[in-house]
């Protein structure tokens, strides 16, 4: 079964072709990301309706390059009238752009004759963005006559880590080339999302279902690390920044400065990082006498590889926390706040303590992607066909957050 994926929740246009035997065997014909990080690091945060602006001009270009990598069979076919209106109905409104640039690609005189259906990110995300891969799938649906997949992105970060290459090897790929197993981990299951927009903890209990058992109260890992670089002076996305800062503050052992852990005595196993924020604030505010003098490069690094510290201790605290109440027999993590060479080191070291496999991303699945929403929409019982004249909003809207 031959799958393209669409992933459109953030600030990445993603597509995916993947063709699945079964629940368990997968192969990539194409896997292409399409970044907006530097159009929004000139505002130091992702803006919604930029971002909805930017997945409508690149994502027929970014299909059709798929297409072609996967050597995807084209008939021609044009679209019926009745067709037409469907498709009119669907987009004229919302997605003006999208529409024009769906009408213009060759694609819309061409059908694809290899692909089974289409998986979709449908939610939690940016509203605007999301509707551009929602609503491009639902009219793609109607001109190609092929269902679609609703897939929640935060069970897709954990598909994601269960796929045993990389995302990037073996080019090219062909429909003759060997499949890839997905690994079926040992159940209970612990999962850590840590994102820009999430950090939960989720418990993959033996009947294949999820229960939510920790998440943040306030802000989401990655966010804090985005904030944080932020009154530091440093560019979007903060996470690397930082953690190449804290890389130089831990070579130096610079100590004297103390940021709180926050929640990590408390006896739940949610998080919260908006007060660990404030922290770097007021820290901040003292060191540079209210702004009257600049952070030296020492004082930078020194407050990056604490805040790093700090989180880690939180992250690691709380996982050891529901490894031990929950019996958890393998550790699932996934989100692009798994970039973070420190947390990931501490989460091996975890691991190894509890002999439980620990599984991450493979190179090229750590951020944002649309191979996770193809593999999920095979896997999770979950993912179910979408109604292409239902509104959608209820699951757009992010109430799909696992
Ligand atoms: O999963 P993702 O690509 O997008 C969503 O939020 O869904 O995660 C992006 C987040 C950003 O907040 C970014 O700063 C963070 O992941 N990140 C990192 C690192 N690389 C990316 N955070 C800490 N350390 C990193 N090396
Ligand atoms: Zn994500």
């Amino acid at each position: 079964m031959i799958t393209l994926a669409i992933e459109t929740s953030c600030d990445e246009t993603a597509i995916c072709i993947i063709e699945t035997e079964g629940t368990t065997k997968y192969r990539i014909l194409s896997n292409l990301v399409h970044s907006q990080i530097d159009l929004h690091r000139q505002y130091g945060g992702v803006f919604p309706i930029m971002a909805k602006r930017e997945h409508a001009r690149n994502i027929m270009p970014l299909i059709e390059e798929a297409f072609r990598e996967a050597s995807i069979n084209l008939k021609q076919a044009e679209a019926t009238q009745h067709t037409k209106v469907k498709i009119e109905d669907i987009l004229k409104a919302k997605e003006p752009e999208l529409l024009a640039a769906l009408t213009a690609s060759p694609l819309y005189k061409q059908i694809p004759t290899n692909i089974d259906r289409i998986a979709v990110t449908t939610g939690p995300g940016l509203e605007p963005a999301l509707w551009v891969g929602v609503n491009l799938a639902r009219a793609l649906s109607v001109l190609w006559n092929i269902p679609v997949i609703g897939v929640n992105h935060m069970e897709g970060h954990i598909f994601g880590s269960l796929l045993s290459t990389s995302a990037t090897a073996t080019k090219p790929i062909t429909t003759e080339s060997p499949y890839d197993n997905i690994i079926e981990p040992d159940l209970p299951a612990l999962a850590l999302l840590i994102s820009g927009g999430h950090t939960e903890l989720v418990l993959v209990n033996a009947e294949n279902t999820y229960t939510v058992i920790g998440r943040t109260k306030d802000d989401a890992i990655g966010e804090a690390f985005d904030k944080t670089a932020r009154m530091l002076g440093l560019p979007y996305p903060g996470g690397p920044e930082i953690s190449r800062l804290a890389v130089l503050g831990r070579e130096r052992h610079s100590d004297g400065i103390t940021l709180p852990r926050p929640m990590i005595h408390s006896r739940d196993l949610d998080f919260s990082f908006s007060g660990l924020k404030t922290a770097v604030l007021y820290l901040i505010r003292e060191l540079t006498k209210n702004s009257s003098i600049e952070l030296t490069d020492t004082q930078r690094e020194a407050i990056a590889c604490e805040f790093e510290n700090a989180v880690t201790d939180v992250l690691i605290a709380k996982t050891t926390k529901a490894i031990e109440t929950h019996s958890i027999r393998s550790l699932i993590v996934g989100g692009g706040v798994i970039a973070n060479k420190h947390i990931t080191k501490a989460l091996t070291k975890l691991a190894e303590h509890y002999s439980i496999p620990l599984y991450t991303p493979p190179a090229g699945v750590s951020g944002d992607n649309a191979l996770m929403i193809g593999i999920t929409s095979v896997l999770s019982d979950k993912a179910k066909i979408l109604d292409i004249n239902d509104s959608l909003s209820h699951r757009a809207n992010g109430n799909l957050s696992l």
